[in-house]
């Protein structure tokens, strides 16, 4: 028996239909809000990941699915969309293609990672990108987007949290700051933010290390050395906030585990997640457009991991089943009438089944009942001679006979009631 990969699911029935309601609301969102589809390989150049996601994160570092292809190209797995959807923006000029270089995107990435409940080595995002504008009211607009995600879904108890890491020029000042402030307890932290405060300091707030935990806490704020502009921003975001009545509150250990980010970072928590409690993350990243060889443009985003959305969904989820007829031949005379009937109802666009095996009466009836048939209908017999066919509500188990050429119009009605 060869089985799936540690990390890897597959989504069968009885789930797959949450997946598609998670999808559906995602997509009809996105379109709401004036953004556009974009699909993007889930094999890339592995530079595109190692200079965009960045050298220093874990994902660079340990967890990419990476190797060289048979023509010597080194490639890699996609374990984000972000540098993906920034490279197709560039190499396909989508700024001035598109009327707004709004777009989303759905589909797997790889990381390999311990997984456990809510992470996985293979998962999904829906990830969501505005490149060129860099107005509070677009990081507003994306938040409210991811907002409006969490609760279209009906998942209750979700936490926005936001915060700003500064740009490239008050950034430094902070690292600065937060190097100094760590000092001689820097030699009492895990190895991991040893080596972090050489690479990128900031990542030390990533550090789940309970030991290392105390002295964190003690640290200072980026918020709090924001330059004139950034603070600026920051305080727009949320003005915008307040005014689409979101609620949010910051958090100052949000630098996010990406290199890219600039000024807006933020995340919506779920409860009911565990450890994995991130639904969704994202920020304004306006260096890494020029970085990965495009023009000076502004990018910000977010992605949601789709398990975890799934995984959040409330029990009473409207997950639509499709109201199904079911069409019973009696008898061998019935069956070259039921196909037909079966077919013609399917050409009127409804859900019909049947068993193509002949069978007998109870065995089909059985299985109408477990396909949750909405309505059955007998063929056969006496009905057949009179010009009928029986019709049976499923629900009230009610039955009765109708005229042959109504039964597509009376399946329609019952299965719309
Ligand atoms: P991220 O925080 O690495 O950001 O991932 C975003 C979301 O993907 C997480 O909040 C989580 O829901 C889901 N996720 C991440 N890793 C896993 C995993 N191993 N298993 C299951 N779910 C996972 C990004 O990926 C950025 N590209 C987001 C972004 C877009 N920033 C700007 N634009």
């Amino acid at each position: 028996m060869i089985t799936a990969l540690r990390g890897t699911h597959d989504i069968l029935p009885g789930e797959v239909e949450k997946w598609q309601h998670v999808e559906r609301i995602a997509r009809q969102l996105c379109e709401q809000y004036g953004y556009v589809e974009v699909r993007t390989p889930v094999i890339e150049r592995e530079e595109l990941f190692s200079k965009g996601t960045g050298e220093t994160t874990d994902i660079v570092q340990k967890e990419m699915y990476s190797f060289t292809d048979k023509g010597g190209d080194r490639v890699t797995l996609r374990p984000e969309a972000t540098p993906s959807m920034v490279r197709a923006y560039v190499e396909h000029n989508l700024e001035n293609v598109l009327p707004a270089a709004k777009l989303f995107s759905m589909g797997p990435m790889f990381r390999y990672e311990r997984p456990q409940k809510g992470r996985y080595r293979q998962f999904h995002q829906l990830d969501v990108e505005v490149f060129g504008m860099q107005d509070p009211a677009v990081d507003a607009e994306v938040i409210d987007l991811a907002w409006s995600l969490i609760a279209d879904l009906g998942i209750a108890q979700a936490e926005l949290v936001i915060n700003s890491v500064g740009c490239k020029d008050c950034r430094p000042m902070f690292q600065e700051a937060l190097l100094k402030a760590l000092g001689d307890d820097l030699g009492k932290l895990c190895q991991d933010c040893q080596r972090r405060a050489k690479t990128n300091p900031l990542r030390i707030y990533d550090c789940k290390v309970p030991a290392d935990q105390p002295i964190i806490d003690r640290l200072p704020h980026s918020v709090d050395y924001l330059d004139e502009k950034c603070a600026a921003h920051f305080a727009g975001v949320q003005g915008h906030l307040n005014t689409f009545g979101i609620p949010w509150r910051i958090s100052h250990r949000l630098v996010r585990g990406l290199d890219y980010y600039t000024r807006t970072t933020f995340e919506v928590l779920g409860q009911t997640l565990g450890a994995q409690n991130a639904l969704l993350g994202g920020g304004r990243y306006d260096g890494l457009v020029e970085k990965l060889g495009g023009p000076d443009r502004t990018g910000i985003g977010f992605a949601a991991g789709l398990e975890r959305l799934v995984l959040a969904l409330p029990e009473s989820a409207p997950i639509a089943a499709p109201r199904r007829a079911f069409v019973v031949a009696i008898g061998e005379e019935g069956r070259a009438e039921a196909l037909k009937l079966l077919v013609e109802l399917r050409r009127a666009g409804l859900a019909a089944q049947m068993e193509l095996e002949a069978r007998g009466l109870r065995a089909q009836m059985k299985r109408a009942d477990r396909l949750g048939a909405r309505v059955t209908l007998l063929v056969g017999g006496d009905e057949l001679a009179r010009g009928e066919v029986t019709l049976r509500d499923m629900t009230s188990g009610a039955q009765r006979a109708v005229v042959r050429s109504e039964i597509v119009q009376a399946v329609r009605e019952v299965v719309s009631s």
